[in-house]
């Protein structure tokens, strides 16, 4: 039985999670929040399909373990391949990727898109074949993910990174909207603008945090009590995510906690 005060669960393969985190505590402002980020781990996007499964199977396992009433799943290489293995699970499982096609769809004037994001999400096809008629352009990046999960961000070399990507998708589709379709891309947001004034970038994030208030109301689960917690955990570095979440300009007191194997 699920219980209102019950936390709602995050995870990603690292500190990319917190962009769903930042959207959730502007929508949903009393809920309990419990994050895995699997930094030791990072980064998923350069893994084989297993390897990804068998992580992802110890932190939904985790998650459950703290008695969350939801999972989101605030990373899009897994969310790619969630559907494998969450009819194993009972808890309501919600994709990063699923809620913001339904929005593009919907609101998309052209009928193409740009996508940067892991090369597992770009070769994966998922955008691709849940877009439907719309034709995605995308680019991978082996390094990008790694770079902001490292917190140290070199701001010229990061620029420098999202151009080589960038421009390609650019020449190929001559798209005005790309979707950053790796959690960890919106938090270097301002420097992809930047380089890109007159595109429009996406941030799924935004519409799974409403995808899952419209769960948790459907279910009559939405937090009412004031004093409320923020939980992280993570199998790397503690100091980073100071970092990241001074960058996202996320709100405290949060709890930072080791976790071991
Ligand atoms: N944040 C993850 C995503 O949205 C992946 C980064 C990685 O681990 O490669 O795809």
């Amino acid at each position: 039985m699920m219980k209102k005060n019950s936390a709602i669960g995050v995870m990603d393969s690292g500190v990319g999670g917190l962009t769903t985190v930042k959207e959730l505590q502007k929508l949903l402002p009393k809920e309990n929040l419990i994050y895995f980020g699997d930094n030791k781990n990072v980064p998923y996007g350069n893994k084989s399909e297993e390897e990804i499964i068998a992580l992802t199977r110890r932190m939904i396992e985790f998650l459950i373990s703290q008695d969350v009433k939801v999972i989101a799943v605030a990373c899009n290489t897994i969310s790619t391949i969630i559907d494998e293995i969450s009819k194993d699970y009972d808890i309501k499982i919600i994709k990063v990727i699923d809620p913001v096609v339904d929005n593009i769809k919907n609101t998309l004037k052209k009928d193409k898109v740009g996508l940067i994001a892991t090369n597992f999400t770009v070769n994966s096809g998922y955008y691709d074949k849940m877009l439907g008629n719309i034709r995605v352009f995308g680019k991978g990046s082996a390094e990008l993910a790694a770079i902001v999960d490292s917190g140290k961000i070199d701001r010229e070399e990061v620029k420098r990174i999202i151009k080589l990507h960038v421009d390609k998708i650019i020449e190929a589709g001559h798209v005005d909207t790309i979707i950053l379709g790796c959690t960890h891309y919106p938090i270097l947001k301002d420097l992809f603008q930047e380089c890109y004034p007159d595109i429009n970038f996406i941030n799924p994030a935004f519409q799974q945090a409403e995808a899952i208030k419209d769960y948790l109301k459907e279910k009559e689960l939405i937090n009412e009590v004031e004093d409320k917690y923020f939980k992280i955990f993570t199998s790397g570095d503690k100091d980073k995510y100071d970092v990241i979440m001074e960058m996202l300009d996320l709100e405290g007191p949060k709890e930072i906690i080791q976790y071991k194997d």
